[in-house]
């Protein structure tokens, strides 16, 4: 078994560079399904998620030739009936997209339930909603959800009851080529949906208002192949903010969209680092065992502070001077890495979505765990800042979202490595 072994408390110092965006890039490949055609895309992140995809696309006929950060795929002989094995579809959330993509070019999608991270209930009903408004009938049973719209779909208005990113990527893929004009309303404005707009755009489709929330779709029934480069990991770029935030040091962070990273630059500044903004870098510089300032957060929906960096922030936060509050208003239960933390002796309470996170003057190295991707990165940046050696397994976790984070995390001083136990 794989694990991860930190020698913490030692600060970071050159440059990192950040990869493509996951988030973006897991709609914008099942987005090469719902158009059939000849692909190239550039700057894939290398992450589980990712070929786990690539091999979901490969099983439905497509081929996909990968070079580096490069992908060629041909979608253009695409068998929509084929079923993918659940195990696959259980190992990540993006598999739902399979639904809006198969819907919005054969009609028909049949799909076993998707897995991800266990952040407590995770319903599907907005998916739900979408398919049904433009005029699929959603039926579930033997462990699968299937949609089918014989009669063809039909551009509609639709207001979602709550902001979900993944409900609003099954909708623009299922309206892209769906005749007619679709709204939708509530929309979330994430950078990756404004992502996948763009692909489709240059895919020929209409779509306007991405990055708002209220998108307007006008369905455009032949779309075609294109080349595209997918944006940086702006999660990515956070987490090694933070990581320098922690060990302290001063690094700079390049392939980065500054803008994506406001809410995260802001936070990093209260609490007492220094963020200098360039175009596409930030240098984070703290010295060495300075003090951090406590701080507030609600992890809210874009452009709020994300909830996929709330973990790496409450790590952060676990040796700052005084009592930090972290608030999670996303998901119903995404503090099960806070255990894991105070292993390494630090002081959290949490009550219901709230984290009350006491600094303490030093975390110390202990066997920990990656309860979940963005857990996993909590505990390596807790291990960066602790005094002795911390081991962490369960790491497939975090490498379903970070491409080489041992390297990357190495290159700029830190003693860290992949090291094979026993199992
Ligand atoms: C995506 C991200 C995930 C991130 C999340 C919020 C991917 C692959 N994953 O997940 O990393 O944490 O956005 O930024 O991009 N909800 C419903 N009904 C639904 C759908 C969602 O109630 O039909 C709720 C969820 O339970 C959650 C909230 O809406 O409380 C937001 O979920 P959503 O934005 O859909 O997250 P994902 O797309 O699954």
């Amino acid at each position: 078994m794989d694990k991860i072994v930190i020698s913490g408390k030692r600060p970071l110092y050159g440059t990192i560079e950040v990869s493509g965006m996951k988030n973006a890039a897991l709609p914008i490949l099942y987005a090469t399904i719902l158009v059939g055609g000849k692909f190239s895309i550039e700057n894939l992140p290398d992450v589980n998620d990712i070929n786990l995809t690539l091999g979901i696309i490969e099983t439905l006929g497509g081929k996909c030739v990968k070079d580096g950060a490069c992908v060629e795929i041909d979608t253009t002989d695409i068998d929509g009936k084929v079923s993918i094995p659940v195990d696959t579809v259980k190992k990540m959330r993006a598999s739902l997209y399979l639904l809006g993509a198969l819907l919005g070019r054969y009609g028909y999608a049949r799909i076993g339930y998707p897995g991800g991270c266990d952040f407590g209930v995770r319903p599907i009903d907005q998916h739900k909603k979408c398919f049904k408004t433009f005029g699929a009938t959603v039926t579930e049973g033997d462990g699968h959800i299937c949609v089918s719209a014989e009669q063809g779909l039909s551009g509609a208005h639709l207001f979602f009851d709550i902001v979900s990113v993944g409900a609003t990527v099954n909708a623009i893929l299922a309206a892209a080529k769906t005749p007619g004009v679709t709204t939708i309303e509530n929309a979330a404005k994430e950078p990756h949906i404004v992502d996948l707009a763009n692909f489709l755009n240059t895919c020929g489709a209409h779509i306007s208002g991405a990055g708002t929330d209220t998108i307007k779709i006008r369905g455009e029934k032949e779309l075609h192949g294109c080349s595209y480069d997918i944006i940086p990991d702006m999660i990515e770029a956070g987490t090694y903010m933070t990581a320098v935030a922690a060990a302290g040091g001063c690094v700079t962070i390049k392939n980065v969209i500054p803008k994506h990273l406001e809410s995260i630059t802001a936070k990093l500044i209260e609490a007492g680092v220094t963020v200098n903004v360039d175009d596409d870098s930030v240098e984070v510089v703290r010295e060495p065992d300075s003090q951090l300032s406590r701080i507030m957060l609600k992890a809210i929906p874009y452009p709020g502070f994300p909830t996929d960096m709330q973990p790496q922030m409450c790590a952060l936060l676990c040796s700052a001077n005084g009592t930090s509050y972290i608030t999670e208003g996303v998901w119903a239960n995404r503090f099960r890495y806070v255990e894991e933390l105070v292993r390494m002796g630090a002081h959290i309470v949490v009550e219901g979505k709230i984290a009350v996170i006491e600094g303490v003057s030093e975390l110390s190295g202990a066997q920990v765990s990656a309860v979940d991707l963005r857990g996993g990165a909590a505990v390596v940046i807790a291990a960066l800042c602790a005094k002795g050696v911390t081991v962490i397994d369960n790491i497939s976790l975090i490498e379903r979202g970070y491409h080489d984070i041992v390297g990357k995390l190495r290159s700029v001083g830190a003693d860290i490595r992949k090291v094979s136990f026993p199992d």
